[in-house]
């Protein structure tokens, strides 16, 4: 879904392009190869229905860079880490993001100040932050997974979708948010999701049912976030968290309107990509029981050592979780296609040393799905191997700078990322720790869809670690 969000960004600004004005160029410079295809439409279909094929197919057949043109607008795909250090690296004035205001406007209102929003993600995420959050979160998946039975199925999708948000919210967001969870915000935020089909990308605002629910859902969630803004105003006692310091005056100051706009952004962007992550974690080692074994070996060793405790720091000597996180996170990407505008020309060199220019008005764009398929920057790319970032001392290797883009990079690099990690190793030590899991349903045979469902047999373990 996160990826379909991403493509309809591209498709929100061809549509805006109409009233934009498209620049041409009349340079005589080397240009990309244009995708050929159908006139007007250009590639549209194909990039609706199959984008990870399409990419494929061009990049086969033209490289690093090529462009597709659709309905006059023309997007410049940059493949793989060569090409791509301007994409990450240049200034907004260069490479903007404009494409994104019209979808987070249908999402979450017009009061989301998104900078103000993603500085007020780096503060919340500060490392002394992250600290305090290990226990919190511990407790919230303690008492989640207290829910289940001694065995039975559930799946993952709903169950990770529950569970982060909550731990986000309690995090993040504050004791009152985080207590009116149990009740109607996840079947709310679901709708909000469910607003974001094929179709949104090219009318946004078309009266069909699943607009309609996504527009009551926002409506409502906004509602409901104003009248706890509003009672803590009005409150004797105030909270001790990050929102009180928003609400209060001081330099961080916002008004109600964008702290609401703020909580359901917060929860709609993290709970999308953590969650899905967390499936798609939990779908590969499942899959691959020799690694499931292997994290399972690495729990009993840590807890062994360190006792039945968890902190900052020992989540940090979870390699072995880690990597197979980030294997999961490789292989399935919660991006597809990452778009930006082009405000000024510039120039990139492929791997085989041809130089094109990218002129200004065109789309330009990074694909995570396809860079990390790449034959030439990861080995077997399609073979599950989490073992991939290890030297052959056992060392972990860094990665070439823009080839594992999972949290993008550069200027605009994902600020919850370590964030994200904390959530991910505390919840899949926790299941790993205490259940023994089985695949219930098939693997999902496409990692760029999204999944639905999940199924997962569980049953507790007699001596959990
Ligand atoms: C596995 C989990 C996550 C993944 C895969 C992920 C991925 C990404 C990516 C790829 C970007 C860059 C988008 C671009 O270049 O256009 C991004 C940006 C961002 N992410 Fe995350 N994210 C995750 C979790 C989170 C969480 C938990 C939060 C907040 C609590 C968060 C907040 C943000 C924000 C505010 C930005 C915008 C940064 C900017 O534009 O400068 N993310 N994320």
């Amino acid at each position: 879904m996160t990826a379909l969000f991403l493509i309809s960004a591209t498709f929100f600004l061809i549509k805006n392009n109409l009233n934009l004005g498209i620049y041409y160029s009349s340079m005589n410079q080397n240009l990309p190869p244009v995708v050929k295809s159908w006139p007007l439409v250009g590639p549209l279909y194909m990039l609706l229905k199959d984008p990870v094929n399409l990419i494929k197919k061009s990049y086969e057949k033209h490289g690093s860079v090529f462009t597709m043109k659709m309905f006059g607008q023309s997007a410049t795909f940059l493949i793989g880490p060569e090409v791509s250090k301007h994409f990450y690296t240049a200034p907004e004035s260069e490479l903007g993001k404009e494409m994104y205001k019209l979808l987070i406007v249908a999402l979450f209102g017009p009061n989301l100040n998104t900078e103000a929003a993603i500085q007020l993600v780096l503060k919340g995420t500060r490392p002394k932050m992250l600290k305090c959050y290990v226990p919190q979160i511990l407790t919230e998946a303690q008492d989640y997974f207290s829910k289940w039975q001694d065995c039975g199925t559930v799946d993952l999708v709903h169950e990770f979708e529950r569970l982060i948000t909550l731990a986000i919210a309690r995090c993040l967001l504050g004791r009152d948010v985080r207590e009116i969870l149990n009740e109607r915000i996840p079947a709310l935020l679901r709708d909000l999701s469910g607003g974001i089909l094929p179709i949104s990308v090219l009318f946004p605002y078309l009266p069909i049912p699943a607009h309609n629910r996504r527009d009551k859902a926002r409506d409502n969630l906004l509602h409901i976030f104003s009248n706890i803004m509003n009672s803590r105003k009005n409150s004797p006692q105030p909270e001790e968290d990050f929102l009180q310091t928003l609400l209060e005056d001081g330099d961080d100051h916002i008004n109600s309107e964008q702290i609401s706009a703020f909580i359901l952004g917060v929860l709609f962007v993290g709970k999308h990509t953590t969650a899905s992550t967390a499936v798609w974690t939990g779908a590969y080692l499942l899959q691959h029981k020799t690694y499931f074994s292997k994290v399972f070996e690495e729990q009993k060793e840590l807890f062994g050592r360190h006792g039945l405790k968890i902190d900052f720091d020992i989540l940090r000597e979870m390699d072995v979780l880690y990597r197979c996180i980030k294997e999961a996170t490789r292989m399935a990407p919660t991006t597809i296609v990452k778009p930006r505008y082009c405000h000024k020309n510039f120039t990139v060199t492929t791997k085989e040393g041809k130089e094109y220019t990218i002129p200004k008005g065109h789309i330009v764009a990074t694909s995570p799905a396809m860079g990390h398929r790449l034959n030439h920057i990861f080995k077997n790319p399609d073979k599950y191997d989490p073992d991939r970032y290890l030297s052959a001392e056992g060392k972990e290797m860094a990665s070439q700078p823009f080839s594992y883009i999972t949290f993008g990079a550069g200027t605009h690099a994902c600020p919850g990322e370590t964030f994200a990690y904390i959530m991910l190793k505390i919840i899949w030590s926790y299941l790993i720790r205490n259940f023994e899991l089985n695949l219930a349903s098939p693997f999902p045979d496409c990692e760029w869809n999204g999944t639905d469902k999940i199924l997962v047999h569980y049953k507790r373990r007699q001596l959990s670690i």
